[in-house]
């Protein structure tokens, strides 16, 4: 699959957009500072699968968390903003990933995966 390029500019703060790419849903979450804070105050040692918030977005553009949209437990697709962590919510059997997009509760064994992409300018990334 080709890469493809996305304008964030669309995308207010507090919401976020599904794109696909190679036939995989991907989240673009415009984090608001609240969810950011959020991510980062977790210490990184006391979660499932343990990778630092900072780890998972590009420097300078902390507001933005790109993910893939495809739980790690059996693969359904996670619902953005729902959930007890402000983050992503899978309904076939209750996993719980927060606003990094990392497992928090529930069976699924790791985090949602961050696909490869670089931010374009300010306000656009390309993935993959
Ligand atoms: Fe998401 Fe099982 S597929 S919790």
């Amino acid at each position: 699959g080709a890469p493809i390029e996305v304008d964030l500019t669309p995308i207010a703060e507090g919401q976020d957009i599904k794109v696909f790419w190679r036939g995989k849903p991907i989240y673009i979450s415009h984090r608001t500072k609240k969810q950011i804070d959020e991510a980062r105050k977790v210490p990184v040692a006391s979660l499932p699968d343990p990778q630092s918030d900072e780890a998972r977005v590009k420097p300078g553009h902390d507001q933005w968390l790109v993910v893939v949209g495809i739980c790690t437990h059996l693969g359904c697709i996670p619902i953005a903003h729902e959930g007890a962590y402000d983050g992503f919510f899978c309904p076939c059997h209750g996993s719980v990933y927060d606003t990094s997009g990392r497992i928090r509760q529930g069976p699924a064994p790791s985090n949602l995966a961050v696909p490869p992409y670089t931010f374009v300018s300010d306000t656009k990334i390309q993935i993959g």
